[in-house]
């Protein structure tokens, strides 16, 4: 024991400026176990002399350590590692990447190593700064009201909407405000919903999960066949209108006012999934269909594209009755989401540190899809890329009759993620294809992915 201790006073000398840096220290050193369970600690004399600090700074970090859990103090045998904080805080075995390969295409996914952590971390420390102590207390369910109002000016510019602060959820990502629409229309008597075919499986499954049938309605190069929706008995429809996943078609004009003119006749809602307009790279993205029929269209917004998925934090636009039942039913099934991440987004909206984020991104992203689209074009030159004006994903589009499947699984064989178009369709995908996500991956790795893509399918 005294060996452990001798090791780690050594670790502790960096610690000597104050009370709070002494604490740290010797919690990491419990937790990560270089101070075992049933170690004694110095006396406070003692290591105060050791370390050169006021006997005082060294009772305040034991006194709150003790507090914590992590020492226990009796009289007569001093102060000592405690038994349970070691062995809670070794029982948690942090995983590992739950799978390794070589080259990881899933689409999807936002550049996460550009996250704006010091932007984000001072919108917080801001944000956070101007909530009142009531605002600590349980959150509105609608949605912290300085994040609503930032919220609305943002999506009037960007998305050239027309929204009141009153008119916005805040949800946790775009999948909850899914959840309650699907649970809202199920509540009016809805059995099933139009989805696009092919479309993002996460959203299947949470429909099916909430009480509606999925009908699949095909897609083409105008976006959604509003004349195959009017054949359904649906009166409701999820549409990814500003760049369909994956197919990543923008959904024409002539269209739009097709589906506003079936929503009208239909009685029925739009559901519009706008998850990453952001990322435009030829021209600015039509705005969204929500305003067209502010009545018609649900809108929903998400910031796991922009910023990451990890933050959960989603926005839904609504207007009419729907919206106070929208709100009272997020009050009922968790109080609200949490502030403290809310006032930060509206802070970081605020200062403009969103749209310089989205700016250096979408530089970011066009040199990745320009590097993988070069590689694609040397190595495939017969293979179409689709969908590529926008987003984090193209379609690499198969000469028909490949089996789009089987191609994915001999390149995961090889250490290629990514998944067959194949696998986003209900019925049939109008052709075979693979989805390759580029937002996460460097444009060398993406290079060599192209490579390492071409190596699989074509040497033996
Ligand atoms: C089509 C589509 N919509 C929405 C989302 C985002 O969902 P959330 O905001 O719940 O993270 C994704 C994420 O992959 C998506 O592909």
């Amino acid at each position: 024991m005294e060996e452990n201790w001798s090791t780690f006073r050594e670790l502790l000398l960096p610690a000597k400026t104050g009370p709070r840096r002494l604490e740290r220290a010797l919690r990491e050193a419990i937790r990560s176990g270089h101070l075992p369970a049933g170690v004694r600690l110095p006396s406070t004399r003692d290591l105060a002399a050791q370390l050169g600090l006021a006997r005082g700074t060294v009772t305040a970090a034991y006194d709150q350590l003790i507090a914590e859990g992590y020492l226990a103090a009796r009289r007569g045998s001093g102060t000592r590692v405690a038994h349970a904080s070691v062995s809670a805080s070794a029982a948690v075995a942090i995983p590992e990447r739950p799978d390794r390969w070589d080259h990881d295409l899933r689409s999807g996914m936002p550049a996460l190593g550009a996250f704006p952590r010091a932007a984000w971390i001072s919108a917080c420390r801001s944000g956070l700064d101007l909530l009142s102590d009531h605002d600590l207390g349980y959150p509105q369910a609608q949605g912290l009201a300085v994040l609503r109002q930032e919220l609305a000016g943002y999506l009037a510019r960007v998305r050239a909407m027309a929204v009141r602060p009153d008119d916005l959820v805040i949800t946790h990502g775009s999948a909850e405000a899914l959840v309650l629409l699907v649970r809202s229309l199920r509540d009016a008597g809805h059995t099933e919903i139009a989805v696009e075919d092919p479309s993002y499986p996460g959203q299947l499954e949470l429909i099916v999960e909430h009480g509606l049938r999925p009908v699949p309605v095909r897609v083409d190069d105008e976006g959604l066949r509003v004349t195959d929706l009017e054949r359904t008995n649906c009166r409701a429809v999820v549409v990814t209108s500003a760049h369909q996943y994956p197919l990543g078609v923008v959904l024409s004009p002539r269209r739009r006012r097709a589906l506003v003119q079936w929503a009208e006749a239909a009685d029925g809602l739009i559901i519009e999934d706008d998850y990453d307009a952001e990322h435009r790279y030829d021209r600015p993205a039509f705005g969204a269909l929500q305003a067209l029929s502010p009545e018609r269209v649900a809108y929903l917004g998400t910031a796991s594209k922009t910023l990451a998925p990890a933050l959960r934090l989603g926005w839904l636009v609504l207007a009419g009755p729907r919206l106070e039942q929208v709100v009272e039913s997020k009050r009922l099934y968790d109080r609200g989401g949490g502030v403290l991440e809310q006032a930060g987004f509206a802070e970081l909206l605020r200062s403009g540190g969103y749209d310089r984020h989205l700016r250096k991104t979408r530089r970011l992203y066009r040199q990745r899809r320009d590097a993988l689209l070069a590689e694609l074009g040397a190595r495939f030159p017969d293979w179409q890329p689709v969908g590529i004006a926008a987003g984090l994903h193209v379609v690499l589009r198969l000469p028909d009759g490949v089996n789009d499947r089987e191609v994915a699984k001999r390149l995961a064989d090889k250490g290629i993620r990514l998944a067959p178009l194949s696998a986003y369709a209900m019925t049939a995908a109008p052709y075979p294809g693979l989805v390759i996500g580029y937002g996460n991956v460097g444009a060398d790795r993406l290079r060599a992915a192209a490579a390492a893509i071409a190596g699989a399918l074509f040497k033996t």
